[in-house]
């Protein structure tokens, strides 16, 4: 990806994880429902879509590569999810749930606004993307937690 990038006069951020920490079932499970849940599955969206919709061939196939990846990324999220699910109370639920809405609203503001259109043809990035996948979230949801 950094080779790509790095093609079309990109870069990539370096990526930080921050220290070690110890945390409980609870930070557990709402971290896993908004990192994983909410962004796995959104960046295997987009990135399904990329790899339909960008004009570049390479970047297609790459995108392509990818989608599987995020795909399964999102797929553990939800196992975990499930499985932790029946382990919280009715009030941890309940934050975890207003966790998940703040996180798709999120997604509305994406840093790729910045792009030009050429960029976005390139990439096969719709301005649309978040808001469909906002949209489609309950069905989203709903699939997922009966799986
Ligand atoms: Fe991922």
């Amino acid at each position: 990806m950094a080779r790509l990038a790095k093609v079309h006069g990109g870069d990539l951020p370096k990526l930080n994880f921050g220290r070690f920490s110890t945390r409980s079932l609870f930070e557990l499970a709402k971290d896993n429902a908004v990192s994983g849940c909410i962004f796995e599955t959104y960046s295997a969206f987009k990135a399904i879509e990329q790899s339909q919709k960008a004009s570049d061939p390479v970047l297609r196939e790459t995108m392509k590569k990818i989608a599987i990846d995020e795909s399964k990324h999102a797929e553990l999220a939800w196992d975990i999810h499930r499985y932790l699910w029946q382990k919280l109370s009715i009030s941890e639920q309940a934050e975890i749930e207003q966790a998940q809405k703040e996180a798709l609203k999120s997604l509305l503001t994406p840093s790729t606004f910045h792009l030009s259109h050429k960029e976005r043809i390139l990439l096969g990035l719709n301005k649309n993307t978040a808001s469909l996948f906002f949209a489609n979230w309950h069905s989203i949801h709903n699939q997922k937690m009966s799986a």
